[in-house]
């Protein structure tokens, strides 16, 4: 049980942004991450359609064994891990806007949040904003077309810069010093991000805190690998793998990519 993978699945490539914060944390478990990009982006469906993405995708990585799964999507978090957990047996870490770290540290009082429709719409979204920053200036923007642009590997382009800037222009006008990265594809835009921001705003993911929840939730079921050594990963993309490759070609771990049909 131990060494079976850790499954990861998201709308696409965003979220080996949080894969990589978790093998880096956890570098002996094995992984299998499943990137829906036929179906992307989540974030313009509905709560239904996105739940029933979710089970699809949760059946295969339950299908290739996996111990635990990572909802490595905004978007699917918010709007289906209650059901995943109700009706799965495995334990599910999900990922949400890292809103409570930015609300308790900032100090203009006035917060970024650019994230996805599907995300900002969600009772999810809605309760834990109400939760930590109901006294904050909340900015929020829907990162429309930017989703689809990194899933063309679009990044450090004219267009994106252009797309990037007509959602953040109403954030600076309103003096934020926290920008909160709500979609797991987003952080592929930060060197992009700290070029046009003011030096003064600080960028938050939630990477590193779904790394942190991901060893302790292992440790809790004791399906934590305790073998010493490295574990090995596949990609399993139902559209073209090229992006894929490209995006993980930094991490020096055994992988491999393929096109899956699911
Ligand atoms: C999307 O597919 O629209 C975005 C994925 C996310 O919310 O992380």
């Amino acid at each position: 049980m131990r060494k079976q993978p850790i499954g990861f699945f998201d709308s696409g490539v965003g979220g080996t942004s949080i894969w990589k914060e978790v093998i880096n944390l956890l570098p002996n478990e094995s992984s299998i991450y499943l990137a829906d990009s036929r179906n992307a982006p989540y974030g313009e469906k509905s709560a239904d359609e996105i739940r029933a993405l979710s089970v699809k995708n949760t059946e295969k990585l339950l299908e290739l064994d996996c111990k635990l799964i990572v909802v490595a999507c905004n978007t699917a978090t918010t709007n289906a891990i209650d059901y995943l957990r109700s009706n799965f047996k495995v334990p599910f870490i999900g990922i949400e806007p890292a809103i409570k770290p930015a609300a308790l540290s900032s100090k203009s009082k006035s917060i970024g949040i650019l994230a996805t429709k599907g995300t900002l719409s969600s009772a999810l979204f809605a309760r834990t904003s109400s939760l930590y920053a109901s006294e904050l200036n909340v900015i929020e923007i829907i990162g429309k077309g930017l989703v689809e642009r990194i899933e063309n590997g679009l990044i450090n382009t004219p267009e994106t810069r252009e797309l990037l800037q007509s959602y953040l222009d109403p954030m600076i006008a309103e003096k934020i010093d926290y920008l909160v990265l709500g979609c797991s594809h987003y952080p592929y835009l930060i060197p992009l991000l700290k070029e046009m921001l003011p030096v003064d705003v600080q960028i938050i993911d939630s990477g590193r805190a779904v790394a942190v929840q991901t060893k302790k939730i292992l440790e809790l079921n004791s399906l934590i690998n305790t073998s010493a050594e490295q574990g090995s990963h596949r990609f399993y993309t139902n559209a073209s793998v090229d992006t894929l490759a490209n995006l993980i070609s930094d991490v020096d771990f055994t992988k491999e990519v393929e096109f899956l049909d699911f």
